[in-house]
């Protein structure tokens, strides 16, 4: 039993696997991977959760914020970039983990990655309607409230009710959207995907272009709004805490590592690709922040379209809300592509590996896609999208992904260890000070998230062991 759970998978024979097989196409260049890294990480962090952590936590100081979150997932980036140009495969840390750390520790992260990609598609699915729906009834079109909202409530005071409403039709149609064009093939989507970032790149630098000139440096003062007695309310406690909920924003750089095995030359071009897109995210984030909060005072940002409040507020700059709230649409849905595509390519290689169903690894005989996968991520997507409120949703993602990244920055010392004698076209400089440091920041800002989030985890991982016992123990490849 005991040599089960810790079996590993040899890394020569995952790299033969991955250049013989051929299976997924190689079509993805440099600037492609720099694309769907934007593409992954501007969306919802920037458009709509900025406005709320400003009001409630850190005030103009959510620039500083944004970096300190920064730092730690450039951190990781440097060991996801080492671990992703030296084993290019679609499964991510879970590759990693099945060839550094053994079986079952490879499921858990497996599991949690499913964890991670599931619930923040449907997450940014849920921002989406939102942001849909405010366009549509500025234009005059009312979207019944019983299709256009989730099933459920939830509030820590009441706890779970029934909101009234059927479904969240917008998030469904969002999703089966996204999902069609996957089925289809990664070139088109990796094509449309790219047209969609320079829209949203191009509304994000025109607010920040526009908006420059209309700052009122009164609103910055005090930068750091003073602690109100209660940590994590304003001053140096709440800076701390809006790094931990804006973390979200930085979320997706990830992603870009499921997708090595469909990069043309993913060991040269894996770090270029997940270090470029992080860092000018991050220089875009703080730019955002500062213009936001210069045009208007944080108190009154605590809403669910803050930068198109914020043009709003300027008489000649009116006409740029309504491109903001089609950018942030275009944007949301290209982040629920590229979250769609890393969830499709988990399953894929956990199904590989026999530890979950086989007919998640089919590939399309014409597309050359995991179809099936496909349309199992779509459906479980549509499924929590539909019913369930943003909040549960985005509250899981955080906590789900920073495990996550602890777990990748000390694989690479221990791999360092075990296995020196590994090409590494990348190396994570400083080893193993960036590795630790990486993981420290990452474990710090989940030790910041309430315990309501860590039961919810936990509650995940139960159920992810109880799967891997009566399923994937018995049918891994590796028996
Ligand atoms: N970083 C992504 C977003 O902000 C998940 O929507």
């Amino acid at each position: 039993m005991r040599k089960k759970l810790f079996r590993k998978k040899d890394i020569g024979a995952m790299l033969r696997e991955a250049g013989a097989t051929g299976e997924l196409k190689r079509s993805l260049s440099v600037t492609n991977l720099v694309t769907l890294g934007i593409g992954a990480i501007v969306g919802t962090g920037i458009f709509v959760i900025t406005g709320s952590a400003a009001a409630s936590y850190a005030g103009p100081a959510l620039t500083v914020s944004f970096l300190l979150s920064a730092v730690g997932c450039i951190l990781t980036a440097f060991c996801y970039a080492e671990f992703a140009a030296m084993i290019p495969l679609s499964g991510s840390v879970y590759s990693y983990g099945y060839t550094t750390m053994g079986e079952l520790l490879a499921w858990f992260i497996g599991w949690d990655l499913i964890l991670e990609y599931l619930f923040s598609c449907s997450t940014v699915a849920v921002g989406w309607s939102g942001y849909m729906l405010s366009l549509l009834e500025s234009i005059g079109i009312h979207i019944p409230k019983h299709i256009a909202g989730a099933t459920f409530i939830y509030s820590d005071e009441t706890g779970w009710a029934l909101s009234g409403s059927i479904v969240n039709f917008p998030a469904l149609f969002i999703v089966a959207l996204v999902t069609a064009f996957l089925f289809g093939g990664i070139r088109q989507s990796a094509i449309i995907n790219n047209v969609i970032v320079v829209v949203k790149v191009a509304v994000i630098l025109l607010f920040i272009g526009f908006g420059l000139w209309h700052i009122d440096s009164a609103n910055w003062t005090p930068y750091i709004p003073e602690n109100t007695g209660e940590f994590g309310k304003f001053g140096w406690s709440g800076i701390l805490r809006g790094a931990g909920v804006i973390f979200f924003a930085y979320l997706g750089f990830d992603a870009l590592a499921t997708a090595a095995q469909e990069s043309r030359n993913p060991r040269r071009d894996m770090p270029k690709g997940i270090l470029i897109s992080l860092t000018v995210c991050a220089a875009l984030y703080v730019a955002v922040t500062a213009v936001l909060t210069g045009i208007v005072s944080y108190k009154e940002l605590n809403v669910s379209a803050p930068l198109a409040l914020a043009v709003d507020r300027i008489p000649n700059l009116s006409w740029l809300s309504p491109l903001i709230k089609l950018g942030a649409i275009a944007g949301l849905s290209s982040v629920i592509l590229v979250m769609m595509l890393g969830q499709t390519r988990i399953y894929y290689a956990i199904s590989k590996d026999g530890l979950l169903p086989p007919f998640l690894s089919r590939i399309h005989p014409k597309y050359r896609t995991p179809h099936k996968a496909t349309i199992f991520a779509g459906a479980a997507t549509c499924l929590i999208a539909g019913i369930f409120p943003i909040n549960v949703l985005g509250e899981l993602v955080s906590i789900g992904t920073l495990m996550a990244f602890v777990i990748v920055c000390i694989s690479v010392v221990v791999l360092r260890r075990t296995r020196p004698e590994l090409h590494r076209p990348f190396k994570t400089p400083f080893v193993p000070f960036v590795p630790i440091l990486g993981a420290l920041v990452c474990l710090a800002q989940m030790l910041s998230l309430p315990w309501g989030t860590w039961a919810r985890l936990i509650g995940w991982m139960i159920l992810g062991f109880v799967i891997y016992f009566a399923y994937g123990i018995k049918r891994s490849k590796l028996n």
